[in-house]
């Protein structure tokens, strides 16, 4: 009787196993199950990170084909999957919910390559956008620049020397850029610009002059980054003369930043080009920034810097609508060694007037009220005489800045969509009254005074007009209402 039951069992069992041998050939090519495509960082369950049922169509890139001709045939819910080889493109994305999925197999990437030519690996202004698996190099402008979409994902991208940023969202809500790596970016490794609701997780960033930067924006998570080697390893700051004015509430916890000495080689004139060599952390005109649990080491001129518009560089621009002070600022419990090894500037004259020759783990300079500090005989401090003691230890309640539910589409008026096509995009060659790659602003305006329809069929189709300058890349991937939008913002624009 037992042996009836376990015979037939048995062949099942083995029946199983020689079709799993058999059948279940895997490779490394994992179909894209809820799990993979949005799979769950934290405890935490916000709208990125809550599992999500996969329904649109599988679109499969093969080396050899175009990333973009995949996403002129995708539609909402698609999911483009991308096989290793060499993609020699920029691939512009205006569609909601798009995913992008590089397919990696036996270590072999799939490469974007910029060849030192084009400006962008990845462009999107659409909303539910999901990026990840992909190598980015030799790109001038930006590996990953996002322009207004929300509810982005961006992961497991390996982007090395691909211009002024490595990854950019901007104006996005809802956001999560995590397990990247960066390096050998001129500006921001990570620049999250004029953003809410962000958070930044496991990302590794170095040999870049800004490791990861929060600038102009609120509600951002900076935790478990490993950043070194940068000029400057994190920054929180306003940029004065943008349309959103405030950068608050910001915790920047957990990290590892360490060794931030890279000489600085941020073009001349961009406001990272005045961090000095050995920053830590930056932080300036930021509001309600904490701090907490970093490893903060090797760094040579200090540790952590909290600054306000005059001493940070930025009093120049003016903008009344900034305000220039740090205000609120909580530093707690953080591990700090071995920083000031070598100030440099300011810095240095001001160390130098209390004889020493170390810069501080700590310095506060300039403005700004109601900061405060645990344990401040820990650290070797400078002009944290106002700090007082902070009002909760840890910062544990909060799990993450990601949203419960996915943020609305913003509304963009027309006026704002040309604006950032026009800095996100044209102003790359075009500046107002001086010669970059294209012809300055101010002539198009006077070429094309009252007729942006001109200037619309001009970029759908440039033709060579002058000699001296190269012939400009089409701009028809952008959509009708950018293009008009575009082209009445340029008219409009004053200096
Ligand atoms: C990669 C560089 C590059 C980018 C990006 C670029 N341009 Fe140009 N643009 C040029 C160059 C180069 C010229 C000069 C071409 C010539 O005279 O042959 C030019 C010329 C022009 C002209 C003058 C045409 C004329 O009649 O003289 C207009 C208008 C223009 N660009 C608009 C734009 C707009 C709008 C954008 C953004 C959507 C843009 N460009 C982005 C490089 C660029």
């Amino acid at each position: 009787m037992l042996k009836k039951i376990l015979f037939p069992l048995i062949l099942l069992i083995v029946g199983v196993l020689i079709g799993t041998f058999f059948f279940d050939e895997s490779e490394s090519t994992v179909m894209p199950s809820p799990n993979n495509l949005y799979r769950s960082s934290g405890d935490s369950v916000s709208s990125l990170k809550k599992e999500k049922v996969f329904s649109g169509a599988i679109l499969e890139v093969k080396n050899g084909d175009l990333i973009m001709d995949a996403v002129r045939k995708s539609a909402p819910g698609d999911l483009i999957r991308v096989y290793p080889g060499v993609y020699k493109e920029t691939v512009y994305i205006d569609k909601d919910d798009i995913s992008f999925q590089g397919v990696i197999k036996e270590g072999e990437w799939p490469v974007l390559d910029g060849s030192k030519e084009l400006n962008d690996a990845f462009l999107y202004s659409g909303n539910g956008i999901q990026i990840e698996n992909f190598k980015i190099i030799n790109y001038k402008g930006n590996g990953i620049m996002g322009q207004a979409g929300n509810n982005f994902i961006l992961r497991n991208n390996w982007i090395i020397d691909a211009g002024v940023y490595g990854i950019f969202p901007q104006f996005g809500k809802n956001g999560l850029i995590e397990h990247n790596i960066l390096s050998g970016i001129e500006d921001a490794a990570i620049y999250v610009g004029m953003c809410d609701h962000i958070d930044v997780l496991h990302n590794e960033v170095y040999g870049n002059v800004a490791g990861i930067e929060i600038e102009n924006s609120r509600h951002c998570l900076v935790e478990n980054n490993l950043a070194y080697d940068n000029t400057g390893g994190i920054l929180a700051f306003v940029t004065p003369g943008l349309p959103i004015k405030t950068t608050f509430d910001v915790i920047i916890r957990n990290n590892f930043i360490s060794k931030n000495n890279h000489e600085n080689f941020g073009a001349p004139g961009s406001i990272v080009a005045g961090i000095p060599p050995g920053t830590g952390i930056l932080v300036m005109a930021a509001d309600d920034v904490i701090i907490e649990n970093n490893i903060i080491s090797g760094n040579d001129n200090a540790g952590i810097i909290i600054t306000d518009f005059a001493n940070g560089g930025a009093a120049a621009s003016n903008d009344p609508d900034s305000e220039p002070n740090p205000d609120r600022v909580m530093i707690l419990d953080n591990f700090m060694i071995d920083n000031g090894n070598n100030p440099v500037g300011e810095l240095k004259a001001l160390m130098m007037t209390q004889l020493s020759t170390t810069g501080p783990d700590i310095l506060a300079i300039g403005g700004g009220e109601g900061s405060s500090i645990r344990d401040k005989e820990r650290y070797r401090t400078w002009g944290l005489g106002s700090f007082g003691s902070p009002h909760i230890s840890s910062t544990s309640d909060t799990k993450t800045f990601l949203l419960d539910q996915p943020a609305e589409a913003r509304p963009i008026s027309k006026k704002d969509l040309g604006e950032m096509t026009y800095f996100g995009i044209c102003s790359g060659c075009h500046a107002f009254d001086i010669r970059l790659i294209g012809v300055p602003t101010n002539l198009i305006q006077m070429i094309y005074k009252d007729n942006p329809q001109g200037i619309v069929d001009y970029i759908n189709n440039p033709k060579n007009l002058r000699e001296d300058y190269p012939e400009m890349p089409p701009q028809d991937y952008l959509s009708e209402e950018a293009k008009i939008a575009v082209a009445e913002y340029i008219l409009s624009l004053k200096k």
